[in-house]
């Protein structure tokens, strides 16, 4: 496809018009942290980041672009995993930022309904919902920094899948910008309402390619009375699986979170990340961060989480065990899980495979994804970490010691392709929750060709005849 021209004087002064000078960044020096990516993978060029202050400003912006056919790349908090909010290297697009969409506008502790506006971040969205006694639960380690808009763009799962589900089962309304300009006010807060397609479903995962989502209103749930946290060595992901089963029979209803780590990843952590402590007698191969909670007091989660750590370190299935006493330990192990992708960064170049398969086959598929990398490249070093309990292993690689960063980065088709092999043979899926965004659309139509991707094709057709919405990301 050949290159749209640059944005012209005459829509950036039009723009100017709609949002004002404090809504338009267009300094290179101020443009140029909104063109990269968190991964450092891509870096593109943009005329402008524009900045609206409310939906109706939004729509007027996105009506413009649409009028003179500029395409416009959509950002939140910009932690994409997959380049899903940079713009091409040509300088044809606007980012649209909804950093300044950032009102709480609605709270109901009766309906357990939080209405936030896209640029609110996720965290602040929490803390809000913490504050009247209720959670939304969803939790991911760039919660500081990513927005509502961004969050749901990319159906972001995180820590607490494995008990609430990921962002679209939070999601019960939209407001939505079309790629026109119109504004799809879907903005309802009902439990029940099947009146058609479900097209907040649509929007939700759709990665800025059909519309631009300016605020949501999503699910809460009570506030947990009671949290009980535990780190557990283990010597390999089959123990952690064993482990994972027992407190699904147990009490499955009870399982906040269940992760699983490497030691290599720890060790990154423990190297990287000041103040990261280790609560264990020694370190071992891999280990598990379970947490329990309640929205019951007096739930008894300590007991039940000794009585299962006991048993397991009786029969062997843990090495060793340490469970968190008061709240600055709880943080403490957390932060040895959500300091991962940090640490990784720090320790030098990674290519991440974000993918999912059956949880019963998580061991094996760690095993021999491990030895396929091994094979192809001597040396890599291997870091699988992630949500255990859903399935969903970040089968992450660090370039192999005193290798060039660049060489190995050069390797990425031919590591994810050889991470995908053994995804497939388990039925998996080659995007658990980071979503296809500029580096994975090449690997669609494998996965997803044929009457699928044919279909979604159609979809993004109609509702984006011009193609203006985020192009390049998502579909080949
Ligand atoms: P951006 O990066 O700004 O955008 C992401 C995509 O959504 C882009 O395609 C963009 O065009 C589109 N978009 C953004 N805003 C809108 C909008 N308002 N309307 C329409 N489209 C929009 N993800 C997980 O799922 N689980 C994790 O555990 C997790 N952990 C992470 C940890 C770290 C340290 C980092 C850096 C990232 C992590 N991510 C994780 C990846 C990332 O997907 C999430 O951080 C988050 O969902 C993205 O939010 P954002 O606001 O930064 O979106
Ligand atoms: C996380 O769960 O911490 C991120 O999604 C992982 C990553 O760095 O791949
Ligand atoms: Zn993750």
């Amino acid at each position: 496809m050949p290159h749209k021209p640059p944005p012209t004087a005459a829509l950036l002064g039009a723009i100017r018009t709609v949002v004002g000078d404090r809504g338009m960044l267009t300094d290179p020096t101020d443009t140029e942290p909104y063109a990269g990516d968190w991964r450092r993978l891509y870096q593109g060029r943009t005329s402008a980041v524009i900045r609206p202050g409310t939906t109706d400003e939004l729509a007027a912006v996105i009506g413009l672009c649409a009028a003179a056919g500029t395409p416009v790349v959509p950002q939140g908090g910009n932690t994409s995993m997959v380049g899903g909010a940079v713009p091409d290297e040509n300088g044809s697009e606007l980012i649209v930022s909804t950093a300044r969409l950032n009102r709480i506008r609605d709270l109901d502790p009766a309906d357990m309904t939080l209405t936030v506006e896209a640029g609110v971040t996720l965290k602040a969205a929490q803390t809000a919902a913490a504050e009247q006694g209720c959670l939304l639960p969803l939790s991911i380690s760039s919660e500081g920094t990513a927005q509502i808009g961004g969050v749901l763009a990319t159906n972001a799962g995180g820590n607490n899948t494995v008990r609430y589900g990921n962002a679209r089962d939070l999601v019960l309304g939209l407001e939505v910008v079309l790629p026109d300009g119109t504004i799809w006010n879907g903005l309802r807060r009902l439990r029940k309402d099947n009146t058609g397609y479900c097209l907040r479903q649509l929007f939700t995962g759709s990665e800025g390619t059909l519309g631009i989502i300016a605020a949501a209103v999503l699910k809460l749930v009570p506030r947990p009375k009671e949290v009980a946290v535990a780190l557990c060595g283990v010597d390999s992901p089959d123990a952690a699986l064993t482990l994972f089963t027992r407190f699904q029979t147990y009490d499955a209803a009870s399982v906040s979170a269940f992760e699983l780590m490497s030691g290599l990843g720890t060790e990154f952590v423990l190297k990287h990340i000041p103040g990261a402590v280790l609560p264990l007698e020694s370190a071992a191969p891999f280990y598990v961060l379970a947490e329990l909670a309640s929205p019951r007091p007096g739930a008894g989660l300590r007991g039940m989480l000794e009585q299962i750590l006991e048993q397991a370190l009786t029969d062997g299935t843990i090495l060793d065990a340490a469970i968190a006493a008061s709240e600055a330990q709880r943080s403490a192990i957390w932060r040895l899980r959500e300091e991962h992708s940090e640490a990784q960064k720090r320790e030098g170049a990674s290519i991440k495979n974000d993918v999912s398969v059956p949880v019963s086959k998580v061991p094996a598929f760690i095993r021999q994804a491990t030895a396929a990398c091994h094979a192809l490249m001597p040396g890599v070093r291997v870091v699988p970490f992630g949500h255990m309990g859903d399935g969903n292993i970040h089968f992450n690689l660090e370039q192999p010691a005193g290798s060039d960063a660049a060489w190995f980065l050069a390797q990425d088709h031919a590591i994810m392709d050889t991470v995908n092999a053994v995804v497939r043979a388990y039925d998996g899926s080659f995007s658990a929750e980071h979503g296809i965004g500029k580096l994975k659309p090449y690997m669609m139509p494998d996965w997803r060709g044929g009457a699928e991707l044919a279909l979604m094709q159609r979809i993004k057709a109609a509702i984006d005849p011009a193609g203006i919405m985020n192009p390049g990301k998502l579909l080949p």
